[in-house]
């Protein structure tokens, strides 16, 4: 495991290209999934500063319980549609909200949130859980966050033993 996090200087894309590699060998050789998740919170907030990152996984096929996160408390469980990480959820595709209050059904955890990327993590074409980035800033998200984030993504799910 890297001893420290190196971010590097420059694009928010370079940042991202910085950091994948980084968080493969963080989780290289651990197998506690819920440590692994944890870790890639913490390593994006701390790459980023986005305001909240964090994941919610598919309990019971009925509901989204709240994981491994770094930010202000937020709400524990969010049903399947509902908000932005229930439509993620129930569509299996990435959502991009410039500005959270104009997306129906938002789910305020925190006012200080103005826009938010939730990406699916499917296994085994299911979704399993999301993963949630919140900024305080309008109009944060765009194709390149979308690009990387589902890496993200798909090296937690990766990281699951069939
Ligand atoms: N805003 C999300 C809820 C989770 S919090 O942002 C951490 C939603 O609408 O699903």
């Amino acid at each position: 495991m890297a001893e420290e996090l190196q971010i590097a200087a420059g694009s928010r894309k370079e940042v991202y290209q910085s950091l994948i590699p980084q968080l493969k060998a963080l989780i290289e050789g651990e197998d506690d999934f819920i440590a692994n998740c944890a870790n890639i919170a913490a390593a994006l907030r701390q790459s980023f500063n986005f305001w909240w990152v964090g994941f919610y996984f598919v309990k019971n096929q009925e509901e989204l319980v709240l994981g491994p996160f770094q930010g202000d408390i937020a709400c524990t469980r969010i049903k399947i549609g509902k908000g932005v990480c229930g439509t993620t959820w129930e569509k299996n595709e990435t959502i991009i909200v410039d500005d959270v209050e104009t997306f129906p059904g938002h789910i305020a955890c925190s006012s200080a949130s103005k826009s938010e990327i939730v990406v699916p993590i499917v296994k085994e074409g299911v979704v399993i859980g999301v993963l949630d980035v919140d900024s305080d800033k309008l109009a944060d998200f765009n194709e390149v966050d979308k690009i990387y984030l589902e890496q993200v993504a798909l090296i937690i799910a990766d990281s699951i033993r069939s």
